[in-house]
């Protein structure tokens, strides 16, 4: 088959690997229909993790099952799928409390809980952004979707995005009617943005300096704050009566930077717990790393980041971080999709094949004007 595979720093290739084989009664293969590109992708194409060369990267997967192993019951052949990003084994402790992405058991990586396809420290498993992936425990992690072709380019946000995006709003403790402000307006920040808005929020501020992702924030509600025009916090501040927000969502993770492209790593944490009034929540789902060897400062290079804690103590805020577990959310959503109440897909700018996937790499990295999200389609 033909799979996109990580070469090193910014330099990602579609090579020959062999077809995925049930290796587990409990595993299934996937023949994959559509397979998004993530900001998630971004950090290790960047150069800025532990990713293996030679890995098929790709997380947010769907399409149609192609095999399965003896032991599985509940999935069949010719079944079309999402696939969560998160590998669980279904009947760990913290599986069984519906925490899938701190699986105990599928990641073998020391001091690592929880695993995903095509990751950097989550396990050894390839990715889908090729012809077909390896699913284990398929009947605990598959989604079963209506089948055909309708919704492709919205239930391939609940792999991932879609999930990660309210889950940030969850983990934000958000309430209907709330004030929320959301930083960073790429897909997830987007869709913790459309979340939050089906959820009943008051007003959503998405906070960025991209014009064409604020400009699609504000199309699906969103009021857009460019930091790049000045200080974020003070904006919302002034939009607010100085009250600020109920709570917060962190779409950016540790790459974020300045308006010059300066990274600071502690910058949207402090943003976050500035505008955030006393006692709000606030949900960290952008990506933060043990280590980070590219790191601008010695410190953030071993991972410890130099945020106002005080200020957050003092406020009375809470904070939840982490992966999502997709399967807490992707049933509903799924029917959110079908009941026409969410759309997803609206952030889609691409649909490619997967021979196309290097370059649309390279323009989704430097989030080139109008590259908000690609979709491959390894199929053609
Ligand atoms: N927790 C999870 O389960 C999970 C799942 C998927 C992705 N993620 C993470 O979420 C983060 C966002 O993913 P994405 O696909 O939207 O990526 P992305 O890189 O496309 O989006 C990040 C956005 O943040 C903006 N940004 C940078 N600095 C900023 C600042 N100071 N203030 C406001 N915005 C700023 C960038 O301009 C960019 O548009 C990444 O860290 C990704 O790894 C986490
Ligand atoms: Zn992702
Ligand atoms: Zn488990």
């Amino acid at each position: 088959m033909k799979a996109l595979v990580y070469r090193g720093p910014h330099e990602v290739t579609v090579e020959d690997r062999p077809d995925p084989t049930v290796q587990a009664p409990t595993d299934a293969v996937i023949r994959i229909t559509t397979t998004n590109i993530c900001g998630s992708d971004l950090h290790m194409y960047e150069g800025r993790t532990s990713v293996e060369e030679g890995k098929i990267l790709g997380h947010e997967n769907m399409g149609v099952v192609e095999a399965v192993g003896d032991a599985v019951t509940r999935i069949r052949v010719g079944d079309r799928v999402s696939v969560p990003f998160n590998i669980a084994c279904g009947t760990c402790r913290n599986c069984a409390h519906g925490w899938t992405s701190f699986c105990l058991r599928t990641n073998p990586t020391e001091g690592m809980d929880g695993a995903a396809y095509g990751y950097a420290n989550m396990g050894p498993y390839d990715g889908g952004q090729a012809e077909y992936l390896r699913v284990p425990y398929a009947d605990f992690n598959l989604l079963h979707l209506p089948p055909g072709t309708e919704h492709e380019n919205d239930f391939t946000m609940l792999s991932d995005i879609f999930p990660t995006g309210w889950h940030g709003t969850e983990l934000a403790g958000q309430a209907p009617g709330d004030t929320v402000a959301v930083f960073g307006a790429g897909p997830v920040g987007l869709m913790a943005a459309h979340s939050a808005l089906i959820k009943g929020a008051d007003r959503v501020f998405v906070v960025d300096k991209e014009p064409d992702r604020l400009a699609m924030a504000e199309k699906i509600g969103g009021l857009p704050i460019n930091f790049a025009d000045g200080d974020p916090v003070q904006q919302i501040m002034d939009a607010t009566d100085g009250v600020g927000a109920d709570c917060g969502v962190e779409a950016v993770g540790f790459q974020a930077h300045d308006p010059s492209g300066d990274e600071h790593p502690e910058l949207v944490l402090d943003n976050l717990v500035d505008v955030v009034r006393s006692t709000g929540g606030i949900g960290v789902v952008g990506v933060y790393v043990p280590q980070d060897p590219g790191a601008p400062d010695k410190k953030a290079q071993q991972g410890r980041i130099g945020w106002q804690y005080g200020t957050f103590f003092s406020k009375g805020q809470r904070m939840g971080t982490g992966q999502c577990p997709v399967m807490r959310y992707n049933r509903q959503l799924r029917d959110l999709i079908i009941a026409g109440r969410a759309r997803p897909s609206f952030l889609v700018s691409h649909e490619l094949p997967l021979a196309q996937a290097p370059e649309a790499y390279g323009h989704f990295d430097r989030r080139d004007q109008g590259w908000t999200k690609v979709l491959l389609h390894p199929g053609g």
